[in-house]
């Protein structure tokens, strides 16, 4: 069943055009990668998903409806950045618990022990009174996936979540994400790591100037590249 349907979406940025006519269907629980070189519209593609860009035009709809209630899309569509945006004087608990606390109405007691549980499937139990900044970049990361979580999103969106990670943590937030994606969430993430493409997606899809230029399940994807361009991306970032 359809979860995310957009259609012929199109942004520019002054003379600069973005987004060039995207459709993009997500199925419920499904797992989406998207790949293309910088400035290629990925970003601004994600942006739109959840509204904080507006496209110039093309529709976009989740569960069926339009967004056109901002707060509740944005409570149903969780995102995780490449910087990972925690309150800084908050715990890693408290910046787990405060969307629900204010947002979704939990007392402190039910956000608290929400807030625990999503630690603890993050791989970090025992860091909930942690400040940001006693974190590493890995775990700081984890920490914005579960505050995500904390809303009980129906899609989750990643803009290349691990970009901003020293090498030995890419690893630990990829294996969260690919937890994540086996429990049955719902996921598009922007990211160059193929290994967890290849991984954990359902559907791979290659972005270049504005337009998604070829999508296809991940086999088929770097056995078969469908576009010579796709061929010279992996190229480069396979390093063949
Ligand atoms: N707010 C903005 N104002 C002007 N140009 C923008 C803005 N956001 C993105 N762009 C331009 O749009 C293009 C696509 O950006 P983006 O979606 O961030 O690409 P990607 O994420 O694939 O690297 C880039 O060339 C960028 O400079
Ligand atoms: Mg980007």
């Amino acid at each position: 069943m359809t979860l995310l349907a957009a259609n012929n979406l199109f942004k520019r940025f002054g003379s600069f055009t973005a987004l060039d006519g995207v459709d993009l269907d997500l199925d419920r629980g499904e797992r989406l990668v998207i790949c293309g070189p910088s400035g290629s519209g990925k970003s601004t593609l994600i942006r739109c998903i959840n509204r904080l860009e507006e496209p110039d035009s093309g529709t976009i709809t989740i569960e069926g409806l339009p967004a056109t209630d901002l707060q509740s899309l944005r409570r149903r569509v969780g995102m995780v950045f490449q910087q990972f945006n925690l309150f800084p004087n908050l715990t890693a608990r408290e910046n787990v618990a405060i969307g629900p606390r204010k947002l979704l109405g939990l007392s402190r007691a039910e956000a608290d022990a929400r807030a625990e549980a999503l630690l603890d499937r993050v791989q970090l139990a025992g860091h909930a009174d942690k400040l940001p900044s006693r974190l590493s970049g890995g775990q700081q990361q984890r920490v914005a996936i579960a505050r995500a979580l904390a809303m009980e999103p129906v899609l989750m969106l990643f803009d290349e979540p691990t970009s901003a990670l020293d090498p030995e943590m890419i690893r630990e937030v990829l294996d969260v994400m690919v937890e994540l994606g086996e429990g049955g969430m719902s996921m598009i993430v922007v990211t160059h790591e193929m290994g967890f493409a290849r991984r954990a997606a359902d559907r791979i899809c290659f972005m270049d100037q504005g337009r998604i230029v070829a999508m296809a399940p991940p086999q088929q994807f770097f056995e078969a590249p469908p576009h010579p361009r796709l061929v010279r991306f992996l190229e480069n970032i396979l390093g063949h």
